[in-house]
């Protein structure tokens, strides 16, 4: 890591370094170039005025052989080599060869401007010399002579080995630049990585929980306004993470405390949490991280668990488990997608209420024999009593009555209870009805009510028709029992998946206070309109048990100008019980 830090400094160093004496070093050699070659052609230029000079004189005198003479003398102290050239380009003279070995020079590119009357100049590779040449050549034109070229050459090998010196002393400064560029990147690869070092060795220690850990910086610079937020920012993360364990501890002991039995399944199956009430539900000591189904052998609940991950929303339903009634709320949390369940055991619950049942049953049959008789007897002895007597048995044949009437319906509605499967067929809902108002309307005309029946064209409909017509039965006689005067309106409806069955009536109405409980078995709203009409209370509660058996929904509006139920029940019934 440290060693990939000082790389990365010493490489960018080294690059731009490497770049920049590059470019340097390129300018620079072309000046040293320059500059050598600049100094070289002025010298001969120099020289070259002096030699033309003396040569044009020679040449006016026609002094060939000391004119050779004066051309090796100066070769010998310049170094130059001099040529002479007629116009033709045939060598005439040269310092340092024999001219009738050398070819014609015409075409050479000095040659060729100095016969245009410019100086020529031209440095190339002499093949006589073997070396670098600089030429220079000018036109002398003498009088009564014919014009002839004179030519000076100089060597430029001492330019390159300047530039090779230059080079030399380059690469020496190239080595100490990278020396220094080592040293740099070192220090501050220490200056720089050290705190960073020490910065990433905290954080290790923090993200493996010890938050405690806390970097120290002895200097004043950005890294010390680092070094110091990271400590800040430790040390909130030490105060959230204490926060959290204290309200996860505290959750733990509230739902290790709770009765009921939790579990926290993920989406995957997998149980996240459990309590200690689940554990002795399922006797289970280890139940984390294992799959519900491993523990909750129970297709029912399995399939509530998939529905409510399903539709994402809470859903509640029984299950067995090793002969105990279960009762499971599950609710959904969006987001992490678990799934939590409350367990309720209900076996005791539900115990109680099948006692309570089997109670009523037997009490209402134990009762029923009993209540024949005596009613038997009263029927036998009404016709022998007369006066004050005759009275009395009035009064017990009356609460005989209401005594059987009790004793049926709690019969009908123990065996509502009991019931298992309804005995459903495919009926036309109309006619049943209208044959119920039709027994039913006597009873109400008695009272002066007028009793109407309107309908649609409802499709048949699957339902058990004895207990349909126990709804109707109760529901008509309410409205006919509870109202004085007026109407009672039966409406049987339709829509595309219901059946609505209304029964409205002109009575004195049931007021808000009693809307919670008028369904349970023996409330009565009215207690004195009640006991004069011989009114239990068990009506509604049967209305309720069947509607509830057909999966349908009954409801009531009411005011004090009367009454209005409402029975839906569904058309299409996927469940036959
Ligand atoms: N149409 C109605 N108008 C006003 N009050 C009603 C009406 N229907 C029911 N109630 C009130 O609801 C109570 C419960 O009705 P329910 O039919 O269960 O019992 P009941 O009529 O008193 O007795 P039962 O029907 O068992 O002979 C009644 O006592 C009455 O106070
Ligand atoms: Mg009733």
């Amino acid at each position: 890591m440290k060693n990939r830090f000082f790389l990365r400094i010493f490489i960018s160093l080294f690059l731009v370094a490497m770049l920049s004496m590059t470019i340097l070093l390129l300018v620079s050699v072309d000046g040293v170039t320059k500059y050598y070659l600049s100094t070289v052609e002025d010298g001969m230029e120099k020289s070259l005025s002096v030699i033309s000079s003396n040569t044009s004189a020679l040449l006016s005198a026609g002094d060939t052989s000391a004119l050779d003479l004066f051309f090796i003398s100066v070769a010998k102290s310049t170094g130059y080599r001099l040529t002479l050239i007629d116009t033709s380009g045939t060598v005439i003279l040269d310092s340092d060869e024999n001219p009738k070995s050398m070819g014609n020079h015409k075409d050479r590119p000095e040659i060729e401007s100095a016969l245009n009357n410019k100086a020529g100049k031209s440095m190339r590779f002499s093949i006589t010399r073997q070396q670098d040449m600089l030429y220079i050549a000018i036109l002398l034109n003498i009088e009564g002579k014919s014009p002839v070229i004179l030519r000076i050459a100089s060597y430029v090998s001492h330019t390159k080995e300047a530039v090779a010196d230059f080079y030399g002393r380059f690469t020496l400064i190239a080595l100490f630049v990278v020396i220094c560029m080592v040293i740099v990147s070192y220090l501050l690869t220490k200056n720089v990585y050290g705190p960073i070092d020490r910065l990433v060795t905290v954080s290790k220690r923090i993200a493996d929980g010890d938050f405690d850990a806390r970097v120290v910086i002895f200097r004043k610079d950005e890294l010390k306004v680092l070094a110091e937020s990271f400590n800040i920012m430790a040390e909130k993360v030490k105060k959230l993470f204490s926060q959290s364990e204290e309200s996860r501890e505290e959750l733990n002991k509230i739902i290790s405390t709770m009765h009921e039995g939790v579990l926290v399944i993920d989406r995957g199956g997998k149980i996240l949490l459990s309590n200690e009430a689940a554990k002795r539900m399922f006797e289970s000591e280890n139940m984390e991280g294992r799959n519900f189904r491993e523990i909750v052998r129970n297709p029912d609940f399995s399939e509530l668990v998939n529905r409510c991950a399903l539709e994402k929303s809470g859903v509640s339903g029984e299950f067995k488990n090793q002969n105990r009634d279960i009762l499971v709320n599950l609710g959904y949390i969006e987001g992490v997608n678990e799934t939590v369940a409350t367990l309720f055991d209900i076996t005791a619950i539900r115990e109680t209420d099948r006692m309570r049942r089997d109670f009523i049953m037997n009490a209402s049959h134990e009762l029923r024999t009993p209540l024949t008789a005596i009613r038997g007897f009263i029927e036998t002895m009404s016709d022998g009593v007369e006066g004050e007597n005759k009275k009395y048995l009035e009064i017990i044949e009356r609460h005989t009555e209401r005594l059987v009437n009790i004793v049926e319906d709690l019969l009908s509605l123990s065996s509502l209870e009991h019931t298992e499967r309804l005995e459903k067929e495919f009926t036309d809902p109309v006619k049943l009805t209208e044959e119920v108002v039709r027994i039913m309307k006597p009873k109400a005309e008695m009272k002066g009510l007028s009793v109407t029946f309107e309908h649609d064209s409802p499709p048949k409909i699957s339902i058990d028709i004895f207990k349909f017509e126990q709804v109707l039965i109760n529901l008509i006689d309410n409205a006919i029992k509870y109202t004085d005067k007026g109407f009672v309106k039966v409406r049987l409806n339709h829509d595309e998946s219901t059946l609505l069955l209304e029964i409205e009536d002109s009575g004195i109405g049931i007021s808000d206070e009693h809307r919670k409980r008028i369904f349970e078995r023996f409330y009565v709203a009215n207690k004195s309109r009640s006991k004069k009409s011989g009114g239990t209370g068990l009506g509604l509660a049967i209305v309720k048990h069947i509607v509830l058996l057909h999966d349908g929904t009954v409801d009531f509006k009411s005011s004090n100008e009367g009454t209005l139920f409402l029975v839906k029940l569904p058309l299409n019934q996927e469940r036959s019980r």
